[in-house]
C-alpha cells in the first residue's frame, strides 16, 4: 500500500494578543499601548509584525483593548503626514511611514473587552482564524535574530513543516529561580533543534518545575486549540491560561518545543526593555558608533 503524505497546511495567519494592561510600564501605558513603546525608532509591535511577514504571514489579527487605538492607526495610511512629507520632497521618510503596512498583507482587529488571560485573548480570534493552523506572537517578547539569521517565527514554521504540521512552542532555558514567570515544559528528545512536549505547566515554583525550559511568546497552534480553550477553567492568576489549553491538547496531538536562535528580550519588563534598546542602539546605522563610544565612556566613569 502507498501512503501519500499531505504537506502541512501553510501558516498564513498570526494572532497578536495586545489587550493586556501593561501595568509594569505605568504610567507610560496609562493611555497608550505597551506595544507602541519604541526600541530606538520602531515600536515593538512593528518588529513583531515584520517577523511574521518574513515567516510568510499574510493575515495579521490583533486582539486589542480600549487603550490600543494607536496600534490601528500605526498600521493604517497616515494621510496628512504622507501628503506633507510628499509635498516637502522627504521621500525617504515617506517610504518609512508607508512601510508599516506592506502590500499583500491584511490587518484585522477584534476586541477583548476584559483582560481575562492569554487563552481568552486567543479565543477572541477564533472566528477570524477559522479552521487552519495559525501563529500567535506576543510582541513584548522581542526576539532579535542572530546576525544574518532569520526570525524566530520563520524557524518555527520550518519546524512545523518538518514535523508534519505539529503545533510548535518557542522555548529557551531560564534560570531555575525564574520558572514562576513562565510556562514550563517537560520534553523528550526529537532532533537537534526540537523536542517533543510531554507536559506543560504555567508558572511553577522553582522547587516543583519539571524543567527549566520556558515557553516564550511565539506559538504555532492547530485550530483545535480553540475547543480546548473553551473547555478549560481559569488557572494561575484567575485567568484563562493558553498553557492549560495546550496541556489538554498535547494528550491528543503532537506539540513540539523549538529552540530558536536569536536573543529574546522580555520587553514587558523594564530591564528587558532597556537591554533590547541597548542591543538595537548598537546596531542601528544612525546610532551604532556614537552610542558605542557613549557606552564606553559611561562604563569608564
Ligand atoms: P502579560 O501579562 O505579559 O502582559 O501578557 P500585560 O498584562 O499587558 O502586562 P503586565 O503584566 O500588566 O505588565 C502577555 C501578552 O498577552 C497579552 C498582553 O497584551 C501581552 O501581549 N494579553 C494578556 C492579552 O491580550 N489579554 C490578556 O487578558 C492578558
Amino acid at each position: 500500500m502507498t501512503y501519500i503524505t499531505q504537506p502541512a497546511k501553510p501558516i498564513r495567519k498570526a494572532v497578536f494578543p495586545v489587550a493586556g494592561m501593561g501595568s509594569r510600564f505605568l504610567p507610560a501605558t496609562k493611555a497608550i499601548a505597551k506595544e507602541m513603546l519604541p526600541i530606538v525608532d520602531k515600536p515593538l509591535i512593528q518588529y513583531a509584525v515584520e517577523e511574521a511577514i518574513a515567516a510568510g504571514i499574510t493575515d495579521i489579527i490583533f486582539v486589542t483593548g480600549r487603550t490600543k487605538r494607536s496600534i490601528e492607526d500605526h498600521f493604517d495610511k497616515a494621510y496628512e503626514l504622507e501628503t506633507e512629507l510628499e509635498a516637502r520632497g522627504k521621500h525617504e521618510l515617506l517610504a518609512i511611514a508607508r512601510a508599516t503596512s506592506p502590500k499583500g498583507v491584511s490587518f484585522s482587529y477584534t476586541r477583548q473587552s476584559e483582560p481575562l488571560g492569554l487563552g481568552h485573548a486567543v479565543l477572541m480570534a477564533k472566528a477570524l482564524v477559522g479552521d487552519e493552523p495559525f501563529a500567535v506572537i506576543l510582541p513584548d517578547d522581542f526576539i532579535d535574530p542572530k546576525q544574518g539569521g532569520e526570525g524566530a517565527l520563520s524557524e518555527m514554521v520550518r519546524a512545523y513543516q518538518t514535523h508534519a504540521g505539529a503545533s510548535v512552542l518557542a522555548v529557551q532555558n531560564v534560570e531555575r529561580s525564574q520558572t514562576a514567570s513562565y510556562g514550563i515544559v517537560s520534553t523528550t528528545a526529537l532532533d537537534d533543534l526540537n523536542e517533543t512536549v510531554t507536559g506543560i505547566v504555567e508558572k511553577p515554583k522553582p522547587e516543583v518545575a519539571p524543567s527549566t525550559l520556558a515557553v516564550v511568546g511565539r506559538y504555532i497552534l492547530a485550530p483545535e486549540i480553540f475547543g480546548y480553550i473553551e473547555k478549560i477553567k481559569p488557572g494561575a492568576g484567575g485567568e484563562l491560561q493558553l498553557t492549560d489549553a495546550i496541556a489538554a491538547m498535547l494528550k491528543d496531538q503532537a506539540v513540539i518545543a523549538n529552540r530558536f536562535s536569536g536573543t529574546r528580550y522580555d520587553c514587558g519588563s523594564k530591564l528587558g526593555y532597556l537591554q533590547a534598546t541597548v542591543a538595537c542602539g548598537l546596531k542601528h546605522p544612525e546610532t551604532k558608533e556614537i552610542f558605542q563610544n557613549y557606552l564606553k565612556n559611561v562604563s569608564n566613569n
